[in-house]
């Protein structure tokens, strides 16, 4: 107790607090985000995310070798079709523009984990993440189509695929139609707690996905349930997923932290555009330090015990980080 005891001995300069960190930030734990469109020299800024474009492949091409650059080690593809139907069929095309996008990419930067995002809302003209019928979005169909998206990205090249659509027993119906076409060694990083959350916003007009009609809380969780979690991501588990994300982050630390404890696989953390655009609007009215608030951000995600943080301050960071 005081006097013999001072927690400030331990703090008093940058050298000793460096020595007794418990927790650090490296480019290793960040995945990229990017958003595909048709088209050629495209690179559209979301005007609710700056810094963040809707590109072209040929553009994607050079801001993957960028973020390759930086250390970063991948990222995360989302499709922006030009064309959208009732199925979604843009998903699984074999010359869809995400296939077309990831042989590219890996073409160009084959080191650069290529990572997928599964999920039919930016393909369905309705905008849900599923087939729907009637108003309902139908659960056994629609993971046969997920399936399918999965095995054209895998055979485009792609080195793991993330369903985020959040329907039950996608995992087992992905994993069996990977094994089934020649993909045993392909890894599935499920959304496995993903909420209904308003954080998403900026990210709906970035893929172009807002439901034409309701809203996904019949099949995304309720921002209430904290139990439910570890039954979502159990399940996930059981059924083959490799790595488990929660999403968002910063409102779920306490998620990532039940998962962290309770489980013995990697955890993924989405740190979501609704977080990201709060950073950036209040750093543009110079109202927040944004360099020290992305780091102290990141840092809390991984404190919580995220193996790996897909942000769109990634790129920033590992500057920040000196990548
Ligand atoms: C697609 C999907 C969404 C996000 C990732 N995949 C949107 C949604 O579920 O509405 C959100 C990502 C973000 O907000 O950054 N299902």
């Amino acid at each position: 107790m005081f006097p013999i005891v001072r927690p400030r001995r331990i703090r008093s300069n940058n050298v000793i607090r460096r020595m007794v960190r418990e927790t650090t930030l490296s480019p290793d734990d960040l995945v990229y985000p990017m958003f595909i469109v048709e088209g050629k020299g495209v690179r559209k800024e979301i005007s609710s995310m700056p810094t963040c474009f809707q590109e072209s492949i040929d553009k994607a091409v050079e801001n993957a070798k960028d973020i390759h650059s930086l250390g970063i080690p991948a990222v995360i593809l989302f499709g922006i079709p030009e064309h959208k139907d009732a199925e979604g069929t843009g998903a699984y095309a074999d010359d869809g523009i995400i296939q077309r996008a990831i042989a590219a990419i890996k073409d160009a930067v084959p080191e650069l984990y290529v990572i997928t995002d599964v999920c039919l809302c930016e393909y369905t003209d309705h905008g849900h993440c599923g087939v729907v019928s009637e108003g309902e979005i139908l659960n056994d169909p629609t993971i046969q189509l997920l399936a399918r998206e999965a095995v054209s990205h895998a055979k485009a090249g792609a080195d793991m695929v993330a369903p985020s659509d959040m329907m039950d027993g996608r995992v087992t119906a992905i994993r069996e139609e990977l094994d089934n076409e020649g993909y045993p060694d392909m890894p599935i990083m499920s959304y496995a707690a993903k909420y209904a959350s308003a954080f998403y916003g900026p990210f709906r007009e970035a893929a172009d996905c807002t439901p034409q009609f309701g809203d996904r809380r019949a099949y995304q969780m309720d921002p209430a349930n904290r139990r439910e979690a570890m039954k979502e991501v159990a399940l996930d588990i059981e059924e083959g997923a490799d790595i488990v994300m929660v999403k968002p982050a910063l409102s779920y630390l306490d998620i990532i932290s039940d998962v962290r404890e309770q489980f013995d696989v990697p955890v993924a953390a989405y740190n979501v555009s609704g977080e990201f655009s709060l950073v950036k609007a209040a750093a543009s009215m110079g109202w927040v330090d944004e360099d020290r608030i992305v780091m102290e951000i990141l840092t809390s995600i991984k404190r919580a015990g995220a193996d790996m943080i897909l942000t769109y301050h990634a790129k920033d960071a590992a500057r920040l980080l000196g990548g």
